[in-house]
């Protein structure tokens, strides 16, 4: 039997990646995997438990020690459990949000989720997005993409997302947030934002998530 596709998705944050590899897996009937989930949930853990954040050590011992599963509820939605806590809301807070950078900087920790996202891909049939999928968990992967819209596009669909969530925001807060987090994503030493030379890059600034789901999928058959 052919075994099923790997199709990796990276980008920086707010490009629509986990929408479109969402669309993507359903249309596809392959699993939809949130590598940035698996970080929010240690940086989560961390906070929970005040493990110190600068302390490389401490946090990839405590990642040594984590368990985390995706599982699909009712519905459809994909929830994370860390060490058997459905953990799906508190990790999108601000606060975890801010923190995962530091958490997705430490050499131990990026080894140990290296290793479980090789696991979770391991028999095909995945769509995982991130920053370094293409690049590093599956660099011989068939069909890679790196989906990009401008700073200011992204801003405001995050904006519109929160807002939408009935959560107080602003514009330029989560402009000046997304920014940073850019800024760090790319400049980190290990396994920054870059795009794998055999990716297909998608710029999305001016196509709807469906859009860039269909020229996705347009590859996928070809
Ligand atoms: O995709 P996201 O915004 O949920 O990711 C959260 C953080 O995790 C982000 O700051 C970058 C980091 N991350 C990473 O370093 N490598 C990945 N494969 C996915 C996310």
């Amino acid at each position: 039997m052919k075994k099923k596709p790997i199709i990796c998705i990276d980008g920086p944050a707010g490009a629509g990646k986990s929408t479109i590899a969402r669309m993507v897996a359903r249309e596809l009937g392959l699993v939809y995997v949130d590598s940035g989930a698996l970080y929010r949930g240690l940086a989560w853990k961390a906070l929970e438990n005040h493990v110190n954040l600068h302390d490389a050590w401490a946090l990839a011992e405590m990642a040594k020690n984590t368990k985390m599963n995706f599982k699909t509820m009712e519905g459809g939605g994909n929830h994370i459990f860390v060490d058997g806590t459905d953990v799906t809301s508190q990790i999108r807070s601000e606060r975890v949000s801010f923190h995962t950078n530091e958490i997705a900087k430490v050499k131990g920790v990026r080894k140990v989720l290296n290793e479980m996202q090789k696991a979770l891909g391991k028999k095909g049939g995945v769509v995982m997005e991130g920053r370094d999928i293409g690049t590093r968990i599956f660099p011989k992967a068939k069909y890679k993409f790196f989906l990009d819209a401008s700073p200011l596009e992204r801003a405001r669909r995050r904006f519109l997302e929160l807002k939408a969530k009935g959560r107080r925001v602003n514009l330029e807060k989560i402009a000046h947030a997304l920014a940073q987090r850019d800024y760090k994503d790319k400049t980190r030493g290990i396994s920054p934002l870059r795009q794998a030379p055999d990716a297909v890059v998608i710029d999305s600034t001016r196509l709807s998530l469906a859009q860039v789901a269909k020229r996705i999928l347009k590859f996928v058959a070809a």
